[in-house]
């Protein structure tokens, strides 16, 4: 069983790595990360519409030795990550084109259910890493989501699905701001919701 907490922290700490460590516990499962505006923005024009450091260290922490699922623009992105290639990450692009075919730990696939398939079969934990389209039709498929919710209302294109029905809350460490910004490090769990309706997740 999992209870909800509170840790008041300045910046993504050891501590904070310590903490989420204990939630990162089942292997093969298959779960979301994405950083969220209070109006669910979560890109514009292609990119992130904030700069916190704090929270790519999360995302960068957290997909170590995993599958990836993303679209072709978020993994575009991605490529201006100097590690993107590095600590056993591989990538299930989803694009209508075959691109990216020489690049190192990529495949890619016409349907965000196909990049999951493949995704599955590699038994190691799945992250679904956006952008809008791939949340939305993979979203039902989670078991947990980690969203970075940044408290402030954002211009953008892009925006993460209503997720509060299906997922309630089931941890949050309160993070002191950067940059002006002021966010929470939250997850989600599905289980949770199954636990309290008699069923198994
Ligand atoms: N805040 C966060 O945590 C977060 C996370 C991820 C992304 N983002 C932001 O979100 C934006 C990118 O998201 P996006 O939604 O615009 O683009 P995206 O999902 O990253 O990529 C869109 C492309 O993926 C392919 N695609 C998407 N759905 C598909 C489907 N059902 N079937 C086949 N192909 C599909 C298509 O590629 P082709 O055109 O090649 O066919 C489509 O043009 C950026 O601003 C990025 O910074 C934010």
């Amino acid at each position: 069983m999992v209870f909800p907490f509170s840790v008041a922290v300045s910046f993504y700490s050891a501590t904070v790595i310590s903490i989420l460590n204990t939630i990162h516990d089942s292997k093969s499962s298959v779960q979301a990360i994405a950083a969220v505006a209070s109006n669910r923005v979560i890109g514009d024009g292609g990119r992130l519409p904030w700069s916190i450091a704090a929270d790519w260290r999360h995302f960068m922490q957290r997909t170590v030795n995993s599958a990836l699922i993303m679209g072709r623009v978020s993994f575009e992105d991605m490529l201006n990550e100097p590690r993107w290639a590095a600590d056993g990450r591989t990538y299930h692009v989803v694009s209508r084109e075959r691109r990216f075919a020489n690049l190192g730990p990529v495949s890619v696939h016409s349907s965000p259910m196909e990049a999951l398939a493949a995704a599955k079969a590699e038994q190691r934990t799945v992250w679904i890493c956006g952008g809008a389209d791939i949340y939305l039709q993979l979203l039902s498929e989670c078991d947990r989501l980690w969203l970075t919710l940044v408290q402030k209302e954002f211009t953008g294109d892009t925006y993460f699905p209503h997720w509060q029905g299906e997922f309630p809350l089931c941890h949050e460490l309160q993070i002191a701001e950067e940059n002006g910004l002021k966010f929470t490090f939250t997850v989600w769990d599905k289980a949770a919701k199954l636990a309290a309706n008699g069923q198994e997740a």
